[in-house]
C-alpha cells in the first residue's frame, strides 16, 4: 500500500479546520487536563496512509467515522434537545418556557395521538387519548398557544410527527408568520418518516404511495421556502425500541433513507437539493461499546451510499447528522433512581458516538410523562456530561481502540449484509409490505425476552437486586378534563373562524390531492383560515384512503 501524501491530506484539512474556526471559535481558548497536560483536538496515528483516510478519515472529511465536524463538541456542544409535551397546548407551552430556562438548547415537541394520527380531540377515535402521550394540538390557535412567546427565529424545534407532517409544519410556519418571522430563517427538524411507523411505532394514517408524495412534497417545498429546516429525521429509535438489534436498527434505518432518496429522484428532485436536509434520529441503548460502534458505522456506511451508489456530490450530502434518545425500553417500573444511571451510560454512548443532537430520559418515564424534577435531571445529565466530564475535550476520543474500531467494522459489515437482503426484496416499502423487517424485529424482541425471563440478561432492580414494598414515587397527573377543555375550544374555533374561507381552502386542497401538485401550499392555505387537523386529515383519507397494516 502506497502512502499516502499524508501532508497534503491533512494539511487540507487543517487549512479547513483554521477557515472553520474563523466563524465557530473553540468553546475553551486552550484544553488541558486536571494534571495540566494539553489535550489535542484530535489524535492521529503516527502515520496518517491510504487505510486510515478512507476507513476513518479525520473528523469532517469522508467518510466521517469520526465525526461530521473538524471540531465537533469544542465548536458546538450537541444540542439538549428534550422531547416534551402533554395535556394542553398552554401546559406544554410551561415546560418548554421551564427547560430552556433550566439551560436545554433546542425544542422537541411530543404530541398526543390524536394529533399523531390526524384527528381532532373531539373525534370518537379521539376519546381517552386527548392530551395523554403529549401535546394536544387541532388548529393554529393551539400552534399559537403552544409557542407561545418563543422566538422561533432563534429556536430550533422538532416535531415527533409522521403522517400528518406537512400540517403541523405549516401551522409552525403559520405561527412563525404571525411573529413576523419569515420561512428562510425558521430551523428545525420534522420527524416525518412514515415507513418506521409501519414498521415499529404505528401512527400511519395513508398507503405507503400517497404517504411518500406528501414526504416529498415537504422536501420540495423546503428546500425552497424553508432552506433551514431538516426535512425528515430518518428514525431507528423505534425500531430498537421495538426490540431490534443494534444492526437491524441501524440497518433497518439506512434502508429506509434509501427509499426516501429513491422517492425523492423519482419525484424529480435533485440529490444535492434535498439530501443535505435529511437527518436521523437514533436509539442510545446498553451494551456501550455496540451502540458507539453503531453511531460510527452509520456515518461511514451513508456516507458511502450517498456519495457512490447515488453520485451526491456536496459534502452535507454525505454526512449523516442525527439525534440520540437514551433507551425508553430499557427503563424500569422498579427502583427508578437507578434509572438516572442507565440514562448517564447510555448518554455518554451517544456523545461518544458523536451525536449532534440528544434527549435524556427521565427516571420515571416506564411509569408515566415525566415530572418538572425528573425532566430536569435528565438535563442536568447532559450538563454535567458537557461540563465536567472532559468527553468533549477532543474529537471521536475512541478512534484506534482495537476494540471499537473492530467493532465498527463488524457493525458496517452486518449492516451490509441486512442491506442487500433488502434490496434483493426490492427496496424497503415492499420489505415492509412483505413484513420482513417486522419478522426480523419480533425475532430478535422474542429472544432478548426470553433472556430476561430465564435470567439470563440481569435487568437489576427487576429480575436481580430486587427491593419489597417499593413506595412508588409521585408522578405527574395529566388534567383528566383535557379532553372537554379541547372540545369546548373546538367549538368556539368553528364558530369564530370564517367558514367560507375554510370550505374553500379544503375545497382547494382536495382538489390539488386528486392531482399531482406539492400539497404543502394548499394545507398552509387551509391552516392559516383555522381549518383543523382533522378536518384537513379527512380530505386527505377520502382522496388517499387509510392503510390497514400487514
Ligand atoms: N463547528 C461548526 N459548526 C457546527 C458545529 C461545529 N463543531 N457543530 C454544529 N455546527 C453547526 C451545524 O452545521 C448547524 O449548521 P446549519 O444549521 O447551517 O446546518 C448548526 O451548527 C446546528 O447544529 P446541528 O445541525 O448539528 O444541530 P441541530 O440540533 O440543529 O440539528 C439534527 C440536529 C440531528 C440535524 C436535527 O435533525 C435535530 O435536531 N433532530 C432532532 C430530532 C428529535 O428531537 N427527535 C425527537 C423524536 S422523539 C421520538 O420520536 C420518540 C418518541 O416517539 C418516544
Amino acid at each position: 500500500m502506497t502512502r499516502t501524501n499524508d501532508s497534503e491530506y491533512t494539511e487540507h484539512w487543517k487549512k479547513k479546520t483554521e477557515d472553520l474556526l474563523k466563524r465557530f471559535p473553540e468553546q475553551k481558548e486552550s484544553y488541558k487536563t486536571s494534571s495540566d497536560i494539553p489535550i489535542e483536538r484530535v489524535y492521529l496515528p503516527q502515520q496518517v496512509d491510504d487505510t486510515y483516510k478512507e476507513h476513518l478519515g479525520l473528523p469532517g472529511e469522508f467518510p466521517y467515522t469520526r465525526g461530521i465536524q473538524p471540531t465537533m463538541y469544542r465548536g458546538k456542544l450537541w444540542t439538549m434537545r428534550q422531547y416534551a409535551g402533554f395535556g394542553s397546548a398552554e401546559e406544554t407551552n410551561k415546560r418548554f418556557k421551564y427547560l430552556l430556562e433550566q439551560g436545554q438548547t433546542g425544542l422537541s415537541v411530543a404530541f398526543d395521538l390524536p394529533t399523531q394520527i390526524g384527528y381532532d380531540s373531539d373525534d370518537t377515535m379521539s376519546r381517552g387519548e386527548v392530551g395523554k402521550v403529549g401535546v394536544a394540538i387541532d388548529s393554529l390557535a393551539d400552534m399559537e398557544a403552544l409557542l407561545f412567546e418563543i422566538p422561533l427565529d432563534k429556536v430550533s424545534t422538532s416535531m415527533t410527527i409522521n403522517a400528518p407532517a406537512s400540517v403541523l409544519l405549516a401551522m409552525y410556519i403559520a405561527v412563525a408568520e404571525k411573529q413576523g418571522v419569515s420561512s428562510e430563517a425558521l430551523s428545525g427538524t420534522i420527524q416525518n418518516d412514515i415507513l418506521k411507523e409501519y414498521i415499529a411505532r404505528g401512527t400511519y394514517i395513508f398507503p405507503p404511495k400517497p404517504s411518500m408524495r406528501l414526504i416529498t412534497d415537504i422536501f420540495a417545498y423546503c428546500s425552497v421556502h424553508v432552506p433551514r429546516w431538516n426535512t425528515i429525521s430518518i428514525s431507528g429509535y423505534h425500531i430498537r425500541e421495538a426490540g431490534s438489534t443494534a444492526v437491524q436498527e441501524l440497518a433497518f434505518t439506512i434502508a429506509n433513507g434509501m427509499a426516501y432518496v429513491d422517492a425523492a429522484l423519482e419525484a424529480g428532485l435533485d440529490i444535492d437539493q434535498f439530501a443535505p436536509r435529511l437527518a436521523f434520529f437514533f436509539n442510545a441503548h446498553n451494551q456501550f461499546f455496540e451502540e458507539i460502534a453503531k453511531f460510527r458505522a452509520a456515518r461511514r456506511i451513508w456516507a458511502k451510499i450517498m456519495r457512490y451508489k447515488y453520485k451526491a456530490k456536496k459534502e452535507k450530502s454525505w454526512q449523516l447528522r442525527f439525534h440520540t434518545q437514551t433507551g425508553g425500553s430499557t427503563l424500569t417500573a422498579q427502583q427508578p433512581d437507578n434509572n438516572i444511571v442507565r440514562v448517564t451510560v447510555q448518554a455518554l454512548g451517544a456523545v461518544l458516538g458523536g451525536t449532534q443532537s440528544l434527549h435524556t430520559n427521565s427516571r420515571d418515564e416506564a411509569l408515566a410523562l415525566p415530572t418538572e424534577d425528573s425532566a430536569r435531571i435528565a438535563l442536568r445529565t447532559q450538563q454535567i456530561l458537557a461540563n465536567e466530564s472532559g468527553v468533549v475535550d477532543t474529537v471521536d476520543p475512541l478512534a484506534g481502540s482495537y476494540y471499537v474500531e473492530t467493532l465498527t467494522d463488524q457493525m458496517e459489515q452486518a449492516v451490509q449484509s441486512y442491506l442487500d437482503k433488502i434490496e434483493d426484496l426490492g427496496g424497503a416499502v415492499v420489505a415492509v409490505e412483505q413484513g420482513f423487517m417486522q419478522r426480523e424485529i419480533h425475532r430478535a424482541a422474542y429472544d432478548t425476552q426470553r433472556g430476561v425471563e430465564a435470567g439470563e440478561e440481569i435487568v437489576v432492580g427487576m429480575n436481580k437486586y430486587m427491593i419489597e414494598n417499593e413506595v412508588p414515587p409521585e408522578l405527574l397527573r395529566v388534567d383528566p378534563e383535557i379532553g372537554q377543555k379541547q372540545k369546548e375550544k373546538l367549538e368556539k374555533l368553528r364558530a369564530n373562524r370564517d367558514h367560507g374561507a375554510v370550505t374553500e381552502a379544503l375545497a382547494n386542497l382536495h382538489q390539488a390531492a386528486v392531482g399531482t401538485e406539492n400539497l404543502m401550499p394548499f394545507i398552509l392555505d387551509a391552516v392559516r383560515v383555522y381549518a383543523t387537523i382533522g378536518e384537513i386529515c379527512n380530505v386527505l383519507r377520502e382522496e388517499f384512503g387509510e392503510y390497514q397494516g400487514v
